[in-house]
């Protein structure tokens, strides 16, 4: 299955993506995961990426699209894939269409949690994540077995760099005019399944497993 999860900062596309990887055995490329990876080095490439990221702003489309649909070509996303926070805007997702079109494959479901705004604000100030495996926490509704430690790896468990209210705002604003309009574009492509993110974690898990045709899978 080719997926890509999409919606507003903090709607859970992590969280629900993450899971989705154990069940349908398929890697989790996460936009925004491959950007704080290479903000942490030390090069001008990290420079300009943090300089987005810590406003708020997207990172620019060619280099995005450059970055994501390479990691789309090795080996272990050629079986499928589930995308996280890429395609955000029409150049992104024009550029991945043509690019699966070019290998003879296409996206089959793209999947949109919704959540309201002010939902998302409290759910981002909770946030820690693992900075070498990605694994997402809240300290209110998913805290981590020993305080401040990933389950998963052990490392320490730190806040992102672009959740002061200010930042989540610019996230928020870019959203709704860069990538709100793609619930258009993949509706008109038959593709769109939409999820209510403002439920408790197992709930969304259940609306996402039926809008995936899951429930018999696991
Ligand atoms: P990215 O990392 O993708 O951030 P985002 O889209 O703003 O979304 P988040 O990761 O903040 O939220 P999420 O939906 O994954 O929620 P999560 O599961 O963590 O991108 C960051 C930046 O990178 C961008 O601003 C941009 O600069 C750049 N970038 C990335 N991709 C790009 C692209 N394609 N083009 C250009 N630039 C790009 O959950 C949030 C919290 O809520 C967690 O604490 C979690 O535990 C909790 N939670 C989750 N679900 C629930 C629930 N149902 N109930 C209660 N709590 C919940
Ligand atoms: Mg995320
Ligand atoms: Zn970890």
């Amino acid at each position: 299955m080719n997926l890509i999860v999409f919606g507003p900062p903090g709607a859970g596309k992590g969280t629900q993506a993450k899971r989705l990887e154990t069940v349908l055995g398929l890697p989790h490329v996460a936009s925004g995961d491959i950007f704080r990876d290479i903000r942490k080095q030390d090069s001008p490439l990290a420079r300009e990426v943090r300089s987005y990221m810590d406003a708020g702003n997207y990172v620019p489309d060619e280099l995005t699209i450059e970055l994501v649909l390479a990691r789309l070509r090795k080996p272990d996303a050629l079986q499928g894939f589930i995308l996280d926070g890429f395609p955000r805007t029409e150049p992104q997702a024009e550029a991945l269409d043509s690019a699966l079109a070019g290998d003879r494959r296409r996206l089959d479901v793209a999947l949109y949690i919704n959540v309201p705004d002010e939902i998302i604000t409290q759910r981002l100030q909770g946030r820690i994540i693992c900075p070498q495996c990605h694994a997402i926490y809240n300290v209110v509704t998913h805290p981590p077995i020993v305080d401040l430690t990933c389950d998963v790896c052990g490392h320490a468990l730190e806040k992102r760099t672009d959740e002061t209210p200010e930042v989540i705002g610019t996230r928020l604003e870019v959203y709704e005019q860069q990538t709100a309009p793609l619930v258009e574009y993949y509706g008109t492509r038959g593709i769109l399944r939409e999820v209510d993110g403002n439920q408790a974690v197992r709930v969304v898990e259940a609306g996402v497993d039926e809008a995936l045709d899951l429930r018999g899978v696991k």
